[in-house]
């Protein structure tokens, strides 16, 4: 059977759904095995979005602008595309209920409904079903209503907490006390806040990675591990935002962790599947390797951005054969990689995120991003060329056999680019950066 796929959502992270479903195998650069294929990989895609992404639109028979979070605008394009099949793409839609509008429609949505998506979109709901459920990882919490006995807890605690928003917020929402701010600064920044509902958690110290799932049927499928930069600045400084760029190693573990670290990340999310019962789309974990062990940092409701851009491009298997298996109620295929290292890096817009200049020309195309893959994220598409807006702008990926060479790729790419009215974090995916990693991780083992 043919399907039609409705993408939702037109960041980076879509562009590299879209390109999952239309090409067929792995990435140019990104030679593996070959797979074993149930369809050609290829569907009819359909993509809506607010803002019209030009790398999508490029891949898709159709392309609509529209408001992603209102459930009956998106229904009634998938209706019209004849959509057989949904991937939803960001956390907003989720949170509005898209997924559940989408199945009640008759098409099968993958990502998890409204309420199984509070996993990601309700920080304070995340930890209690964490600890009702004995899923392994869980820091020292206390969930809030009020702002003040919040301020009241923090001048009490003895020791560094994280301050966490418990709704969404972009990524942007978690000051770190001892880390990003002091004490009394995470109480002013509460107090200006509109918050309402706040989580306190132990600051774990220690090494971040992502691990994301497929899961389905109860299935889980994991992929590899990928480590994000959320600091604006190089050398992980300035303050938090969506993500600046990630890399990942040719197998399932990044330099810094061994085969046990990533074992314990899988029981976690095994955990999780197992209390969720009905939980479809991608299970994102967000974790942090301490001296302790693997802790939660969080979880997402969705593929990471940028961590879509490492893990897709490397993936063998069909996306449409997962995403048709998932709809049919079969196990999910089992997942295989290309043997591949990738980096991925950011171009924002300069100021990002705090001062962020809009309007500076976009010089890379596909055409000239040499090896690299390019991945548009918020991006203006003027009969003239395409311009930066406030937010991420595109992605550069570089697919190779090991960090070094892929982080090289990526710079090529970056130098066509140009500097012009953009910001990017040169440092990650670089050998100095990567072995920091490692060296801190053996220094928190005693090693
Ligand atoms: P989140 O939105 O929960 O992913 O948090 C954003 C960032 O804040 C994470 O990627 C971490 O760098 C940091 N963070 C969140 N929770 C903690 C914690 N308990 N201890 C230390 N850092 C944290
Ligand atoms: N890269 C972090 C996120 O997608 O939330």
């Amino acid at each position: 059977m043919s399907e039609t796929v409705l993408l939702v959502g037109g960041g980076g992270r879509e562009h590299a759904i879209a390109r999952a479903l239309t090409e067929s195998g792995p990435a140019s650069g990104a030679n593996g095995t070959s797979s074993d294929s149930q369809s050609d990989g290829n569907a009819a895609l359909y993509a809506c979005a607010g803002n019209r992404n030009p790398g999508i639109a490029a891949l898709a028979e159709g392309f609509e602008t529209l408001d992603t979070e209102n459930a009956t605008a998106v229904v009634s394009y998938a209706e019209d595309v004849g959509a057989t099949l949904a991937v939803v793409g960001p956390e907003g839609p989720l949170a509005a209920g898209v997924a559940d509008a989408l199945d009640d429609a008759g098409i099968y949505a993958f990502g998890p409904n409204e309420a199984e998506a509070r996993i990601e979109t309700d920080k304070a709901y995340q930890r209690r079903f964490m600890r009702e459920n004995d899923v392994p990882g869980c820091p020292d919490f206390e969930t809030f209503d009020d702002v003040e006995a919040a301020c009241e807890y923090i001048d009490e605690y003895d020791g560094d907490l994280a301050v966490k928003p418990a709704g969404l917020t972009g990524g942007k929402g978690v000051r770190v006390i001892g880390d990003q701010v002091t004490k009394a600064e995470a109480k002013e920044y509460l107090r200006d806040s509109d918050y309402d509902r706040v989580v306190l958690e132990e600051r774990l110290v220690g090494e971040e990675f992502t691990v994301q799932a497929f899961v389905a049927n109860g299935d889980l499928r994991v992929t590899p591990a990928v480590q994000d930069h959320k600091r604006a600045y190089e050398g992980d400084e300035g303050p938090n935002t969506g993500g600046m760029g990630s890399y990942s190693d040719s197998g399932l573990e990044l330099p810094f962790m061994t085969e046990d670290d990533y074992r314990e990340a899988l029981d976690v999310l095994e955990a999780t599947v197992d209390a969720l019962s009905g939980y479809k789309g991608v299970l994102y974990g967000q974790f942090m390797l301490t001296a302790d062990g693997v802790k939660v940092v969080e979880f997402n409701a969705r593929f990471g951005d940028p961590e879509a851009m490492n893990t897709l491009p490397v993936l063998n298997t069909d996306f449409l054969d997962v995403l048709v298996a998932a709809r049919e109620g079969d196990d999910l295929p089992e997942l295989s990689f290309a043997p591949k290292a990738t980096v991925c890096k950011y171009a924002v817009p300069e100021g990002y995120p705090t001062d962020p200049k809009a309007g500076a020309k976009v010089e890379i195309s596909e055409e000239n991003a040499g090896d690299a893959l390019l991945f548009y994220a918020s991006v203006d598409e003027r009969d003239d060329g395409i311009y930066t807006t406030t937010s991420r702008a595109f992605a550069v990926v570089g697919v190779a056999d090991t960090i070094t060479a892929a982080e090289e790729i990526a710079e090529e790419a970056l130098s066509v680019a140009g500097e012009e009215g953009l910001d990017v974090r040169h440092d990650i995916g670089k050998p100095d950066l990567v072995q920091r990693r490692i060296d801190h991780v053996a220094a928190l083992r005693g090693e």
